[in-house]
Formats: structure tokens, sequence, C-alpha cells
């Protein structure tokens, strides 16, 4: 060993004399060794192997470091003349868990010759970067980025004074406070900072000014906020890219100091908040290849002086308001004898009328063109066939309309992106036709594509994305369909009348996300796709028992709903280990909740990451669900209308400690409502209506402060939400399933859900005083305690409930005088009192005089006297008895058994929430009510009508 470093010794100090001999060039000559080239300086290699014992190394990327010539070792670089390493390449990985992570050991100061350093893209360990690195003075090159540094960036950095590239884009938390020390690197040509907090920082711009050679400056999103109108003395006649984008400068465009830097090549200044007209000095600019000026808030037309701008490659202005004619923009884009304009971006502009009808100069080289979003209008012209070179073509959500037939395709040889989605454009071509392109994104959503299966997907094998949903398709999914959409990613074909079974080799497929819903696929679920995150099946024809083995490992999302499912639901859904949202409700569900716990072999089963989980409208059984206890984030739930039994267990209390939706309507549920159920903070729907349930309401019910306060609905719109974005779509789209009941109708809530704040525990037997407490609830938009058997007073303080809309306490027990606060509530727009035994003056003022049919509101209550019923209460004599009362409203017929106040109550409570709500007793019920008087049946109907969409259903 000592005679090997003494050899290298002398090997080094040999080549140090020859290369001193010969005259110097100083330039990077940094290459692998090969076989001339003797092996590393010993200090060095040592300072390399302590480097690496501070760093963890999990992708194995530094496992060539091993043997003495460290000249060998991957991304070690050696000069061919000196021996010294001058170059470390350490790039990580994309991938982080294959980077370097650890610590950065100060024994890099060991390779006091190194002029490039690069450990971008690595993991550190949320370590500042190290100010010993300002000691490396031989630096020429220096990337730091994306390496999960945090801190204050060292300014020893500014002892590094050859550096000509410095690259510190970061993100995770760096910041500098005081950026001087830049203006010591007099040779830097590239300077990246972006993602660094500056925004301290006012003076940036004549620091950076200090740097005359430079090329490129790089400052996206670091928090600035000041961009000077001018310098004074520009030193950035180098400049050619200038990336300024997504700071805080909310300012006019002009003037700004940017503008007389003519040598600009590239120009970003997007997400910046400049507002003003669509600058003119942009026509100073003659050097400018591509400029970026997305979302700010620039308005009008782009200037004309654009013309002359010969070099011009890429606009790029999405997001402004252009607010003009497209053909007008198009007559402004730079006309030169050799005209290069490629990119065309320009979406969500406000641009109007017609795409012109014959091509323009400017357009003929176009390899994007991008107008989606806009309001153009008319027809695809048939020019856009001309253009060879295009490679994208998005003009979806606009208006356009006519046909696109094989004339406008068929030189598109180059196209990869085909965005025509959301207009009303119908696609025609030859079922013979075999498209020139094989594309990558195919975006035909709301396309006319049908009523056959257009052939020509046939031959578009390499799509990322397909989206032919709501494309009027009316046919057989054929079978090739399968193999061409096998390596898609992203699958929709939502919305079409397509008949067939999904395929048994589906499993083989590679798509991640496939929406399927509102078709008419029949069959049994095959096994899914390895890779698949969410799946939309809902709205179809599948029938059969849910697969034993779902085989997609990584399901997020999976909604079954409303189709014909049947049998029982199999363990093998606690596979689903990443499962977030599962919607089989509407289908034919039967049985008890298989049990995973006892399935399992052992206990200790891992929880289950559902948080929302909905099996409503099934004929499910059993008791409420054990292996709900391991769904501990279940943020909603909803069982209701299945004929669950027993009582509600004080654990979901306890495990589901989450829960912010509980719907347990129409069950079998019997016994108390458990007082460890109002240990649940979050709720903020709770619906136990049409069960069995008995005793009172517990008090601590003002611990849900779900109930008690507004708050921030972001983690719930995470729950209801699912796929991803895509075009402006979910690709899974759940909200829409969403139903709640309030305001006496099943309403279809898209997204609102989230908003809802309910109480119901109607139709069942619940009894004593409703609690003071429910009072200081006063989040609720909605509570209904009607049908049970309520007594005592209506709470005092009833009109604290401030964003109450609905609000029934009808077919109880309740006594005394209707409280005045009721008429603070200004909110109201459904109010129901009836056939209680209330008493006194009915109160007035604000919402409750604009009720709608306000006499039936307080039917039923002999006492009440005045507006809006006929009895005056200043003649009490005058108030007739309960029995002359309920003979006014009921016939003959049916008051016998319904003789008083209470007993009606009783009557009808046994007819609603016993018989009425099994299908089967429909229609019996229907004869039932045209035997009753009209005013009750208008009354019944009013109810029946709010009951009837689950029933229907
Ligand atoms: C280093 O080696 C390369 C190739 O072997 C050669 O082209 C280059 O001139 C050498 N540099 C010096 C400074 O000797
Ligand atoms: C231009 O750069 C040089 C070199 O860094 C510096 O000395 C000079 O002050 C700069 N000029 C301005 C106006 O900042
Ligand atoms: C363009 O440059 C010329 C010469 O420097 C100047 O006079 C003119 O004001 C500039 N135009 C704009 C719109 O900035
Ligand atoms: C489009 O222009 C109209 C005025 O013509 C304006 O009211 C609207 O806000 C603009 N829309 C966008 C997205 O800028
Ligand atoms: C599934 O994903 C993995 C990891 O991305 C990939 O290697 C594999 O090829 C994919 N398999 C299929 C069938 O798409």
């Amino acid at each position: 060993m000592d005679m090997l470093q003494l050899s290298c010794i002398q090997i080094t100090i040999a080549l140090l004399l020859f290369t001193q001999a010969k005259s110097t060039t100083k330039e990077i000559s940094a290459l692998h060794p090969d076989d001339a080239v003797p092996s590393c300086v010993a200090g060095e290699r040592s300072a390399l192997l302590a480097f690496r014992a501070g760093l963890s190394d999990p992708g194995n990327l530094l496992s060539s470091w091993k043997g003495d010539d460290c000249c060998r070792w991957k991304g070690v670089y050696c000069s061919n003349r000196t021996s010294h390493v001058v170059k470390l390449d350490l790039q990580g990985s994309d991938d982080y868990r294959q980077a370097l992570a650890g610590n950065i050991s100060s024994s890099l100061l060991g390779l006091q010759h190194l002029r490039y350093l690069d450990l971008s893209d690595n993991g550190f360990d949320k370590i500042q970067i190290p100010e010993f690195m300002g000691s490396l003075h031989q630096l020429r090159y220096l990337d730091l980025s994306s390496s999960q540094f945090i801190g204050r960036i060292p300014p020893q950095l500014g002892n590094l004074s050859n550096l000509r590239y410095l690259n510190l884009e970061s993100y995770s938390d760096t910041y500098s406070t005081d950026i001087s020390w830049l203006s010591r690197l007099t040779s830097l040509e590239h300077l990246d900072m972006s993602q660094v907090n500056l925004s301290t920082i006012v003076h940036w711009l004549p620091v950076v000014n200090m740097l005359p050679t430079l090329k490129a400056l790089r400052l996206v999103g670091c928090q600035l906020r000041s961009s000077p109108d001018s310098i004074q003395f520009s030193n950035l006649t180098s400049l050619e890219t200038l990336n300024l984008s997504d700071n805080d400068f909310h300012r006019s465009s002009t003037p700004n100091w940017f503008w007389d830097l003519t040598s600009l090549k590239y120009l970003d200044i997007s997400f910046n908040g400049f507002y003003g007209p669509f600058p003119d000095e942009i026509g100073n600019m003659t050097s400018i290849v591509e400029l970026d000026l997305s979302k700010n808030n620039l308005v009008g037309m782009i200037s004309s002086n654009l013309k002359n701008l010969c070099n011009l490659e890429g606009l790029v202005s999405l997001g402004n308001n252009i607010n003009g004619s497209i053909a007008e923009l198009f007559h402004r884009l730079p006309n030169c004898s050799q005209n290069k304009l490629k990119d065309l971006f320009l979406p969500e502009s406000n641009l109007t009328g017609s795409l012109p009808t014959t091509l323009l100069e400017p357009l003929k080289n176009l390899s994007v063109l991008y107008l989606s979003d806009n309001k153009l209008t008319g027809h695809v012209p048939v020019w856009i066939g001309e253009l060879t070179q295009l490679t994208d073509l998005g003009l979806d959500s606009n208006n356009l309309d006519g046909v696109i037939h094989e004339g406008h395709l068929s030189r598109l040889e180059m196209l990869e992106e085909l965005r025509l989605s959301d207009n009303s454009i119908a696609i025609t071509v030859s079922p013979t036709w075999v498209p020139p392109f094989s594309l990558v994104i195919i975006e035909l959503r709301s396309c006319q594509l049908g009523p056959k299966f257009p052939m020509w997907l046939r031959w578009q094998k390499h799509a990322s994305s397909l989206d032919i949903s709501n494309t009027s398709i009316n046919d057989m999914v054929p079978d090739w369909f399968w193999i061409a959409a096998s390596s898609v990613g992203s699958l929709n074909i939502r919305n079409n009348q397509i008949t067939g079974v999904l395929p048994s080799t589906m499993e083989f497929m590679r798509t991640r996300e496939m929406d399927f819903s509102s078709n008419l696929l029949g069959g049994l679920i095959p096994k899914l796709p390895i890779n698949l995150t969410d799946l939309d099946l809902s709205r179809n024809n599948l029938v059969g028992p849910l697969p034993l083995d779902f085989g997609a490992p990584g399901l997020a999302t999976l909604l079954l709903y409303d189709n014909m499912i049947s049998g029982a639901i199999p363990s093998s859904l606690c596979k689903l280990q990443s499962l977030r949202l599962l919607d089989i409700s509407k289908n034919n569900l039967k049985g008890s909740i298989s049990d995973c716990l006892v399935n399992e072999s052992s206990t200790n089963m891992t929880d289950l990451s559902i948080v929302n989980l909905s099996l409503r409208d099934n004929n499910l059984s059993g008791d409420f669900p054990l292996l709900l206890q391991k769904c501990t984030q279940l943020i909603f739930l909803d069982l209701s209308n299945n004929q669950f039994s027993g009582t509600l267990p004080g654990w979901i209390g306890e495990k589901l400690s989450s829960l912010s939706f509980l719907r347990l309507r129409s069950n079998m549920f019997h016994g108390q409502i458990p007082v460890e159920l109002t240990k649940l903070v979050d709720l903020q729907y709770l619906d136990l209506a049409y069960n069995n349930l008995s005793g009172s309401v517990p008090r601590s019910i003002v611990n849900c402060t779900g109930m008690t306060q507004r708050r921030d609905n972001d983690d719930l719109r995470d729950a209801f939400s699912a796929g991803v974005y895509s075009a402006g779509n979910y690709l899974v789209d759940y909200t829409e399933n969403l139903t709640v009941l309030t305001k006496g109708q099943e309403r279809l809530y898209t997204g609102e859900i989230i908003y809802m704040v309910n109480l119901d525990f109607s139709c069942n037997s619940l009894m004593g005083e409703i609690p003071e407490e429910i009072s200081a609830l006063v989040a609720l938009k909605s509570l209904n305690l009607s049908w049970n058997k309520f007594n005592g007073k209506i709470p005092e303080n009833i009109g604290a409930l401030m964003q109450v809309e609905s609000l029934d306490l009808s077919h109880n027990d309740l006594s005394g005088e209707i409280p005045s606060s009721l008429s603070t509530l200004t909110s109201l727009s459904r109010l129901n009192l009836s056939y209680n035994n209330l008493r006194g003056k009915i109160p007035t003022g604000n919402q409750l005089q604009t009720l709608e049919d306000p006499a039936s509101i307080y039917i039923g209550n002999p006492g009440l006297c005045g507006s809006p019923l006929s009895w005056n209460c200043s003649h009490p004599e005058q108030v007739p008895t309960t029995r002359e009362r309920k003979g006014d409203a009921m016939s003959d017929m049916v008051s016998f058994s319904l003789a008083t106040g209470s007993g009606y109550v009783m009557g009808l409570w046994v007819v609603f929430c016993t018989f009425l709500f099994k299908r089967r007793w429909r229609a019996a019920w229907y004869s039932l009510c045209d035997n009753l008087y009209d005013h009750v049946y208008v009354q019944v109907a009013v109810t029946w009508a709010s009951f009837r969409g689950r029933i229907n259903g």
C-alpha cells in the first residue's frame, strides 16, 4: 500500500514537472482516464472515501467507488495532466429513493483542484449548504439544485470568484436576505437561484448588474417584489436568457428594465401580476426567440410591433385577456421572408371570431397551435391539414362547429396531441381511413364521433391519454379497442351508449385511470389492470358478484354505484389497502359485510385508508359492520337504505374520530343514540332518520364542533375528489353522485355537500325534551326532528340557529308557545311545526312572513292562534276545540283512529315509518291517500315528495 502511494506521488510529481514544462492551457480537460493516465492522488482518494462515508446511498450510485484508482470511479474525473480530481459529477436521480442522502463531509476540501461539482437532484438530509464550499476556490461549475438543502444560502459562496455556472434552484426551504456576495462572482455566466426565497431583498437588480458576463439569469419563484423601470448603466449586455416567472411584481408591464435588454433571446415573465396593455416595447427586442407572458393581467390585442421579430419561434401567452379577433392576431404575427414561428400557445385569452379561411404566411411553420379555452366560432378550416410540421393541435373549449374530415388530418404525420374537446365538432372519416399519425394525447370529449365506434382509433396504439367521453357512440365496444387502448394511461369513454362486456384480459392493460361510467356495459367485473388507481364503472348494467380478486393493489378510487351488482361484499375488498373512495350504492348487494378481521390470518390487520364509503341503497343486513373499526380515516360514511339492524355501537365515536358525515337513515337500528357519538368533533352531518331509535338526544351533541362552527373545507374537499385533473376535468368525477336531503327534496349536490351541516333524527321513537343545547349548533343548515315523540317546549333560543334553511319539528308532542326568537331565522325557507300541541300566538316578522303555504306550517296545533291562521288571538273563545279543528281537516273515515292530537301523530307515524318506505307498500299508500281530505292530502304530498326520490331510486 505504502509502495503504491509512493509511486502515485512520484508519478504525480513527474506529471507536474511535465506539465509545467509545457505551456499550460487552462481548460477543463476532464476525461475518464485511459490506460495511459495514472491513478489518482492518494490524498484525494481518501478525501473521496471520507466524503462517501457521510453519505447514504440507497440507490447504490457509488458502487464503483472501490479500488485504488479513484479516477476510474463513477462520477470522478481526473485531469490527464495532473491526475488531480477536477470534476465530480454526482447528479442523483429523479426518483429521490435512488438518490444520495445523508450529509456532506468537509473532507470534500481535500479536492482543492476541483473545477466542476454537480450534486444536483439528491436528497441530502435537510442540511444547509455547507459554508466550506466557499473554499473550493478552483470551482468553475457548481450545481446544488434540487438536493433538499434548506436554510440560508451561505455568503461564503461569494469567494468562488472563478465560477462561471451557479445553480442553487431549490424545492426545499432555502432563503437569502442579502445577495451582495454575488457581485464578487464577476465571471459568472449562468445564475439560477429559482425558488430561493428572496422576498426581503429589494435591491436585487443592482447586484445582478455587477455581473457583466451573465448570459442566463433564472430567478423563478423567488418572491421578488421589485422590478425597476430601468437600469441606468446596464452591464447586462450579454444576457440572453431571463426567467423571472412566478414572482410578485404586481405592477404595470411598462416601463420595465428588461425591455431594454435587446440581446435577450428567451424572456419569461409569466405568473407575475404584470398589468397594462400588451407591451409595444417587445418590438425592439429583435433577438427574441421565445417570449412567455402567461398568467399576467395584460389586456388587449398583441402589439403590431411584433411584425418585425423575425427570430421569434415561440409566443406563449396563456390566460391574458387579449380580447380580440383571432384573425387580427394572426395578422400581427411576425411576417418575414424567413419565418421561424413554431409555437403559438394562446389558451384562455378571450380570442373571438373565426379562424381565417386561408392559411396565412406566419403560420406556415407551426408545430404547436394551441387556442384552447377561447371563444372561437365557425368551422375548423381545412388549411390545418397543410401544417405538416404540426405536433400539437389544441382547439378544445371553444364554440367551433362543423365537420373535421380526412382532409384536415391526412397530412399531419407528426401530430402527437389532438385536443378538440368541448366544441360542437363532428369528426367524420371513412371507416377504412388509416391515420398517418400516432397520437399520444387524444382529447375528443363531446365531439360527435358516433353512432358507430370510431374505427380510426384502432391505429392509435401509443396514446397515453384517450378521452372519447360524451361522443354519441351507440355501439358495441369492438374487440380491437381493448388492444388499442391497452397502453393508454388515462382512458375515458364516459357518457356514451356503449354496450358489451369488460374483457377478461383487462388485467393486462397498462391503464391507471378508467372512466366508463354512464354506458350500457354489462357482464361481470373482471380482474383489474395491475397499475389501476381510479376506476369509475358507475351507471352501467354490470351484474354478478364483485371479483374475489380485484387485482389492482394500488386502487384508490372504486365507483360502482348504480349497477346491478349482486351477492355479498367479498373480503378481497380488505386487500385494497390504498382505497380511499368506495361507492357501491344503488346495487343489489346483500348479506352482512364480510368481516376481514376474522378472515385474515392475524387480527392485527393494518388499518384501511378509506375516507369515503357509500353502500346505500342495497339490501345489506346484519349489525353495524365491525370491519369499520379498521377504517379509522373515514370522513364520509353512508349506509342508508339497507337492512342493518342492532344497536349503534359506542366505538363509532372512538375509532372513527375523523367522521364528518354519517348517514344511517332507513335501516332498522334500535336502541339509544350512543353518547359516544358526540365525541366525533368533526361531525357536521348526522342522519339517523327512519330507524327505530329510542331514548333521548344526548346533550353532549354540542361537542360536535362540526355543527357549531364553520370551518375550512379543504380536507373535506379532498375526501370527495378522485382521479387526476386533466384537460379541465377530473377524469373520474365523483362529486355528482352525492345527494342530500334538505328543504324537503332530495337534491343533487355537486361538490357543495362539503358545506352541508345537517342533523336529521326524523321518524324514530326519540323522546324527552329537545335539549336546549341544540340551539348552540349554530352552523346547522337543516334540522329535522319530526315524527318522534319529543315533548316539552321548543328550545327558547332556537333563533340562534342563524344558518338554518330548513327546520322541521312536526309530528311530535311539543307543547307551550312558539319561541319568538324563531322570527330571527333569516335564512329559513322551510318550516314545519305541524301536529304538536303548541299554543298561543304565532310569532310574526322577518322571514316567517315569506314562507310558502304558511297555514300548513302550523296545522294540527289546536292551541295556536294569530296570522296566518284564521283564529284571532284577541278572542280566545273563538279558538275551536281540538276535536272541531281535527274534524275540519280529516275525513270521518280516518279521524276515528286519530281522535286526539297525539293519537293522530302516532297513527300517521306508524303509516310513514313502518310501511311507507318499503317499496312494496307504495301502491297501497297511493290508494290510502285518495281517501284523505284535500288539505291533509296536500300536507302529506309535500312530505311525500321529499321521500320519493329514494323510493323511486
Ligand atoms: C488530455 O487527454 C486528451 C485525450 O487523451 C487529449 O485530447 C488532451 O489534449 C489532453 N489534455 C492535455 C492538457 O494534455
Ligand atoms: C458593471 O460591472 C462591473 C464589474 O462587476 C462593476 O464594477 C460596475 O460597477 C457595474 N456597473 C454598474 C452600473 O453596476
Ligand atoms: C425602441 O428603441 C428605440 C431606440 O432605442 C427607442 O427610441 C424607442 O422608444 C423604443 N420603442 C419602445 C416602444 O420602447
Ligand atoms: C373577456 O373579455 C370580457 C370583456 O370583453 C371581460 O369581461 C372578461 O372578463 C374577459 N375574460 C377573461 C377571462 O379575461
Ligand atoms: C406498472 O407500473 C410499474 C411501475 O411504474 C411498471 O414498471 C410496469 O411496467 C407497469 N405494468 C403495467 C402492466 O403497466
